[in-house]
């Protein structure tokens, strides 16, 4: 069994990762973080249910000495500090937390020189697959179709567009030999016309919503869309299990959850 250390495991993925751990048999719980104002601190990593008998710590650096992997569903500003940490340790992690701005990625960059780092805004196998698919479309109907996409998130959602909808605009451009930051409207709600073979995000934010997306290429007379949607975090949850088990045993480099599907 290789050691997991969970870094935001008070959340609603920290949690889900820990219920489905039951399920993961190569894998077991040795360290659970969250942040130094959390109020579960010295309590079980496991909110209810069964307990762990891991406790809830803020010291990221003691918990790390011995792991296998880490998994970071913290948040985007925070990833930089605990990947620098994970680096320093040599214990490979996934970034599964979104949001993070571009001197976070650098630093993200920089920790896979020493150690295997996956980027994974998006741990469902489903995901993985549109993306695929989305890629395939983008590069076959060309910039003669225009791309949109749209996400919606629960009422407690930080960051937007979702790292997810971000990766699948990264995903059209790439497909279509443009760099993302010189080609995407983050805000098309902002109005304003569109530009030629600009690539615009709408979000919704509301309720319960686990996680939707759609991408839609539209032309003049005809229109596709292809969409995910989640219902259950676990789906996140088994797939960043996995992900962890696999990334464990990988030399240092920079991931994607493409690579570790091998799709
Ligand atoms: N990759 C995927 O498939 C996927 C799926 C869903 C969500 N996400 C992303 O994962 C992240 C977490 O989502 P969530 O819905 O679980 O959010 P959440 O419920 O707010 O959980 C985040 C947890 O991280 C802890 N935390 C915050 N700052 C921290 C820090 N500096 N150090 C250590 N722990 C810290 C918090 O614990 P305390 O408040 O107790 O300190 C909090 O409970 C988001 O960025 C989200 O976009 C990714």
């Amino acid at each position: 069994l290789h050691n997991l250390v969970i870094v935001g495991i008070t959340g609603r993925m920290g949690q889900a990762i820990v219920r489905a751990l039951g399920q993961q048999s190569s894998l077991r719980l040795s360290g659970a973080v969250a942040s130094p104002g959390s109020a579960r601190l010295g309590r079980d990593a496991a909110a209810e249910g069964a307990p762990t008998g891991v406790k809830v710590t803020a010291d990221l650096a003691q918990v790390i000495a011995g792991a296998a992997v880490a998994v970071d569903f913290s948040s985007g500003a925070a990833v930089a500090e605990h990947a620098r940490i994970c680096a320093e340790a040599g214990v490979p992690t996934l970034i599964g937390a979104t949001g993070f701005d571009a001197a976070a990625r650098e630093v993200l960059t920089e920790a896979a020189r020493k150690i295997a780092v996956l980027v994974a805004p998006n741990t469902s196998l489903g995901v993985a697959v549109m993306s695929g698919l989305v890629a395939r479309a983008a590069q076959t109907l060309g910039p003669s179709f225009e791309v949109e996409i749209l996400e919606a998130h629960h009422r407690h959602k930080r960051d937007a567009p979702s790292g997810t909808a971000l990766a699948l605009g990264q995903a059209v451009a790439s497909a279509r030999g443009q760099a993302l930051g010189e080609v995407s409207n983050p805000n098309r709600g902002a109005g304003g016309a569109r530009g030629p073979g600009s690539i615009g995000f709408a979000v919704l934010r509301g309720g319960d919503i686990v996680g939707e997306h759609t991408v839609t290429f539209i032309a003049d007379g005809e229109r596709i869309e292809i969409t995910h949607r989640a219902t259950d975090r676990v789906i996140f949850a088994r797939g960043a299990l996995e992900a962890a088990a696999w990334l464990a045993a990988q030399p240092p480099g920079l991931y994607g959850m493409r690579e570790v599907l091998g799709i």
